[in-house]
């Protein structure tokens, strides 16, 4: 059997968002203890998939590193660092290019999403990123990736190739991951569309509320948030077809610890003119700790730039034997 480990990332390709919060970083908090050990990391290499600005990238790594810390990731409980510092990361990716097939890649949705019409004038590095977060996971063999609902056709490439080097090597070297999507906020949605993901990259700021926005800014977000007219029901059967409502009820519930239903069973026959101040405000309860702590974190870069160091070192300890042996599985 594999040593129980628990792998995530976050890409720094901009301002961090409520969706990376709930769907993540609040998860890989809680997930820190003595059942699994758990090894975070900011993949600087995935967001150069599409063009960065050097400096901005350099920055935006940071602030992911202090959006961990204030979240309640503690880089002595976890190891925390950042993909380009520990270059197993890229030579496994190279390993895995050989074992991925190519059609594999064109049928993942976040790539047809990305490349959109202009497929052939994209990135060869965009078309193969689901390799290098194959070799993310499997470079510490690690058995669970806590991730969002976007996440998870490319957490089942990942334990296709797992599958397929084990056998056509005939060996049990990479664990087959399990995804762990749980609790209310698995996809939070855009709050002006109830059909998109919010995300870092929507070009609408009212459509998302990011970890940086202050209290009037996440007030005027919620109340402008597409809703229907609607009173709300005892429970969520009852908004079926009403995605936005049931988005930010979900909200509600991931911000608060609570399921939908105990909050909806509270709210009952009110509308969003009850729910939405009440909604902002354990919005606001939740995030502005969290935001001043970033700010603290982000007033000594070279603190930050230590603890990504020292992390690097710790997952290299991992990271280096297992690639060591893949290579010799490998015939190198
Ligand atoms: P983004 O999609 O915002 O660029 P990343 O690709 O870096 O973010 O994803 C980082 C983590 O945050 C992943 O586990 C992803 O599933 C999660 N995540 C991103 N957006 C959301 C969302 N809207 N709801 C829930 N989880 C999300
Ligand atoms: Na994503």
């Amino acid at each position: 059997g594999f040593t129980p480990r628990i792998f995530s990332g976050i890409q720094p390709s901009g301002g961090l968002t409520l969706g990376n919060y709930l769907g993540a970083l609040k998860r890989f908090a809680a997930l820190q203890g003595d059942q699994a050990e758990t090894v975070y990391c900011i993949v600087d290499l995935h967001a150069m998939t599409v063009w960065q600005d050097p400096e901005a990238l350099r920055n935006r790594t940071r602030e992911a590193a202090a959006a961990f810390m204030a979240s309640g990731v503690d880089p002595v409980k976890s190891i925390l660092f950042n993909q380009s510092q520990v270059s197993a990361h890229a030579e496994m990716a190279w390993l895995f290019n050989t074992v991925a097939r190519v059609g594999w890649m064109y049928r993942m949705t976040q790539f047809k999403d990305k490349a959109g019409k202009n497929s052939e004038n994209v990135s060869l590095g965009l078309l193969a990123y689901p390799a290098l977060m194959a070799a993310d996971i499997l470079t510490y063999q690690a058995t669970a990736v806590p991730v969002g609902e976007d996440q998870k056709q490319h957490l089942e490439l990942t334990r296709d190739v797992a599958a397929k080097f084990n056998h056509d090597y005939g060996v049990n070297h990479f664990p087959i991951t399990e995804p762990l999507i749980e609790g209310a906020a698995t996809r939070v949605m855009s709050l002006r569309d109830g059909s998109k993901k919010m995300s870092k990259s929507d070009p609408s700021d009212a459509s998302r509320i990011n970890l940086t926005d202050n209290a009037d800014a996440i007030a005027q977000k919620i109340r402008k948030a597409r809703t229907d007219a609607d009173p709300l029901p005892g429970n969520m059967e009852g908004l079926k077809d009403r995605p936005e409502a049931r988005n930010l009820i979900n909200i509600y519930a991931a911000l608060a610890d609570e399921t939908p239903d105990q909050v909806l069973a509270r709210f009952e026959g009110q509308g969003f003119g009850a729910f939405k101040p009440a909604l902002a405000e354990v919005a606001v309860a939740t995030l502005a700790p969290i935001t001043r702590k970033m700010g603290e974190f982000m007033d000594d870069p070279a603190e930050i730039d230590r603890i990504l160091g020292q992390g690097a070192i710790r997952a290299d300890e991992i990271a280096s034997p297992i690639l060591e042996r893949t290579k010799d599985i490998m015939g190198l």
